[in-house]
């Protein structure tokens, strides 16, 4: 069998399969082309987020309801969502026991700036599940990381922050870095940094330990924060042993360690730091745990919070940096409480895992019959399906496989058989409602993604 590099796929032949691709995704979405134009002035560019204009297609597609892993657009389109909200929804969509919870929630005060009673077990299970026992609510997995990286700065005395290459960790100034030329620089797209990114960041490459070991070596950097996979430029797997030195470096280096676990909370209730038994000073999570309500958390050990109770200035707590009036709101936090204890379960993650293997065997049996060099990576129910021959092992080699066109015709083609994948990469994700079914058809139009493009 012959095998297809990404660039042995013809671009003539990537263009005028788009070409067919537009003209049926035109001819199934009048309505969503009709709102998109209408917004073009009260919203910018006609979106609420600007982001949100990068899927394939002439246009955004306006989604009217969602339930589950089942998503129905404007025009009535309906589509399996394996995006799942990049990760918000990773619960399904509106799953019941939230809806129940945040619907009695909001009957009965929604912000208040007290503590409402679901606050102790929130902090309880988050302990339970990940292993670290002391917690803080944030509204966003953004906010979670932000917080930290302060936390992290005032507790050591030191001004670095260590990210690596081609991370993501939200809308934090300290980490949209990348590796130029070896040295640190904003990255594509950064949207007016306070300061150079220089000054506040260094960026290694994932799994390059000397780099790090060089990196921690002057003492001067307060955290490493990292994904414990990297998993916003395709997914990229720690080298056995990484995470051991990184934890080894990190402890002998006086650099504090933050994991954050929102997208990697797809390994397992506790997400990779329990399934691997990582031993972070500070974990930060967000998107899926209150089931898409906003809230994001970040837990720490118990020496990292002694530490962060010895610095805390109460008297000024609520204007020092860290904080939000409506973090911690009894919303999310009723909504925490029930995504947690009775749809993101054991069992429920047992079941999503075994979607995801189901997923990942698919994807392995269409590159094998189409002869195509592509790989495809699990991370528990989370897949991603990446060209070359090799897995990455760092970001920049995970960048450098990226095929723009090729990418943007696999996500359309996609769409218009009614699958929805996560946009900018090829990465999909399982929740408690996706079915044999679901991941079956994936993998047919997968299959014929793969005959359109090699036969
Ligand atoms: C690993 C990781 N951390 C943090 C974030 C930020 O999440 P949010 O945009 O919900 O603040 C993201 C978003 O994609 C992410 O992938």
């Amino acid at each position: 069998m012959t095998a297809h590099s990404p660039n042995r796929i013809a671009p003539d032949r990537v263009r005028s399969l788009m070409e067919s691709e537009l003209q049926t995704f035109e001819a199934a979405h009048p309505r969503s082309r009709e709102i998109h134009e209408k917004a073009g002035e009260a919203l910018l560019a006609g979106v609420p987020m600007n982001w949100m204009t990068r899927w394939p297609g002439s246009h955004p597609v306006f989604f009217a309801e969602a339930e589950g892993n089942r998503l129905r657009d404007v025009d009535g389109n309906e589509l399996i969502d394996f995006c799942l909200g990049d990760t918000g929804a990773m619960a399904g969509h509106s799953p019941a026991p939230t809806v129940v919870a945040a619907r009695e929630r909001l009957g009965r005060g929604i912000t208040t700036m007290l503590p409402s009673e679901d606050a102790l077990p929130v902090g309880e299970e988050m302990s339970r599940r990940f292993g670290l026992r002391h917690w803080q609510l944030s509204l966003s997995a953004s906010d979670a990381n932000r917080f930290s990286i302060r936390l992290c700065r005032e507790v050591s005395g030191r001004s670095k922050v260590l990210v690596f290459n081609h991370c993501y960790h939200g809308s934090v100034d300290e980490t949209v870095a990348t590796l130029r030329d070896g040295e640190p620089a904003s990255r594509l797209g950064s949207v007016g940094p306070p300061v150079p990114v220089a000054e506040t960041t260094r960026v290694v490459e994932f799994n390059d330990l000397d780099a790090l070991a060089a990196a921690l070596a002057d003492e001067d950097v307060a955290c490493v924060l990292t994904e414990p996979a990297l998993t916003n430029i395709g997914i990229v797997l720690p080298d056995p042993g990484f995470h051991d030195e990184l934890r080894r470096l990190t402890r002998e280096t006086g650099t504090l360690l933050i994991v954050d676990e929102t997208h990697t909370f797809c390994c397992g209730p506790g997400g990779y730091t329990r399934a691997h038994g990582l031993e972070p000073d500070l974990i930060t999570v967000g998107k899926p745990i209150a089931g898409g309500i906003p809230t994001g958390a970040y837990g720490m050990s118990d020496e990292m919070a002694a530490r962060v109770l010895e610095h805390t200035v109460w008297e000024a707590a609520d204007v020092g940096g860290v904080g939000g009036t409506l973090a911690g709101n009894a919303l999310s936090l009723a909504a925490t409480r029930a995504t947690l204890a009775e749809v993101l379960t054991e069992e429920a993650f047992a079941r999503m895992i075994a979607m995801g293997e189901r997923f990942e065997a698919g994807v392995g049996s269409v590159i094998e019959e189409a002869g195509l060099d592509w790989t495809v990576t699990r991370l528990g129910c989370r897949a991603e399906y990446m060209l070359g021959a090799e897995r990455p092992r760092t970001g920049a080699a995970a960048a450098a496989a990226f095929d723009p066109a090729l990418d943007a015709l696999l996500h359309l083609h996609m769409l218009n058989r009614g699958v929805l994948l996560t946009p900018f990469h090829m990465m999909a994700l399982m929740c408690p409602a996706t079915g044999e079914a679901d991941v079956d058809a994936h993998t047919a139009a997968l299959a014929e993604a793969a005959s359109a493009l090699t036969g």
